[in-house]
């Protein structure tokens, strides 16, 4: 079990990381950006510059961490041997980075045995960066989340009713179908929906208070790993919607006293079907 103090260090590490990639990415997003190539589907897009971001990411974090493990959207994987691992998201929102839309971000984590698909012990330290607007959100476990200095904390006291609600699609068409239906039951029964396009600033915005709540199916670790502590260390519940933890299944996040009627909503509208 890592210490706070621990966990502090690896954070203070994370940000300077995230903060150089923040540079480097906008830097390249100047210069002109395009499609690379595409993934799992033909809207499932990568740049060049989000594997030149991982690759410097993963350059800076082998010169500070060369034992660690990394996990990396755009393949960076490599096996450590502390029992640690660096989950990172060189742009989370590569839609929008494409487009301009300035909601986009860098995410890095450092978490106990994380796979793409589910992290298994604690998530320590997580940044996410906005580099557009120069926003940091950030959090190590214990030591609570904070953005600029100012300390984060989700929205409490919401009804379902009154809650505003970010979620966000996967990439192949027969998954967006089942999602536009669970989104059906869910619409009518909130405040209204948020799609902004980048899954780690969802999870940080549910911290800040720009959102009261967050669900989506079918996000990999590096999407969630930093956000999901963030939001946590900020008072949310994170987990999947019939308790337990999330993964690639589901991801849930709401305060506390809003996650039972939120996963119930999810439920009675099709999330798990
Ligand atoms: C995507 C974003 C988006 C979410 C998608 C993710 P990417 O990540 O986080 O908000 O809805 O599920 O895949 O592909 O831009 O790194």
């Amino acid at each position: 079990m890592t210490s706070n103090a621990a966990s502090a260090q690896l954070l203070a590490i994370a940000r300077d990381i995230a903060v150089r990639a923040s540079e480097f990415a906008l830097e390249a997003r100047r210069a002109g950006v395009s499609v690379a190539a595409t993934k799992s589907t033909p809207t499932d897009i990568v740049t060049a510059v989000d594997r030149d971001t991982e690759a410097f990411i993963r350059s800076l974090i082998l010169e500070a961490r060369p034992d660690d493990g990394i996990v990396g959207e755009e393949g960076a994987a490599r096996v450590g041997t502390t029992g640690l691992d660096w989950v990172v998201d060189p742009i989370d929102g590569t839609v929008n980075f494409l487009y301009g839309i300035p909601s986009w971000s860098v995410s890095i984590a450092v978490a106990e045995q994380a796979g793409p698909r589910r992290i298994e012990g604690s998530t320590l330290a997580g940044v996410v960066v906005n580099p557009v607007t120069g926003e940091l959100f950030e959090a190590s476990l214990g030591g609570g989340a904070r953005s600029s200095g100012r300390p984060l904390a989700v929205n409490t006291g919401v009804p379902l009713g009154q809650a505003l609600v970010a979620t966000g699609f996967g990439y192949a068409s027969e998954v967006r179908r089942e999602q536009a239906e669970v989104l059906l039951g869910v619409l009518p029964e909130v405040r209204d929906i948020r799609r902004m396009g980048s899954a780690a600033l969802d999870l940080a915005s549910l911290a800040g208070g720009r959102v009261d709540a967050l669900y989506e199916r079918g996000l990999n670790a590096w999407d969630h790993a930093a956000g999901g502590l963030i939001a946590r260390e900020a008072g949310a519940r994170v987990g999947g919607v019939r308790g337990g933890r999330e993964d690639v299944e589901l991801l849930v996040a709401t305060a506390p006293d809003l996650y039972d009627a939120f996963a119930a909503l999810l439920r009675a509208s099709g999330v798990d079907a």
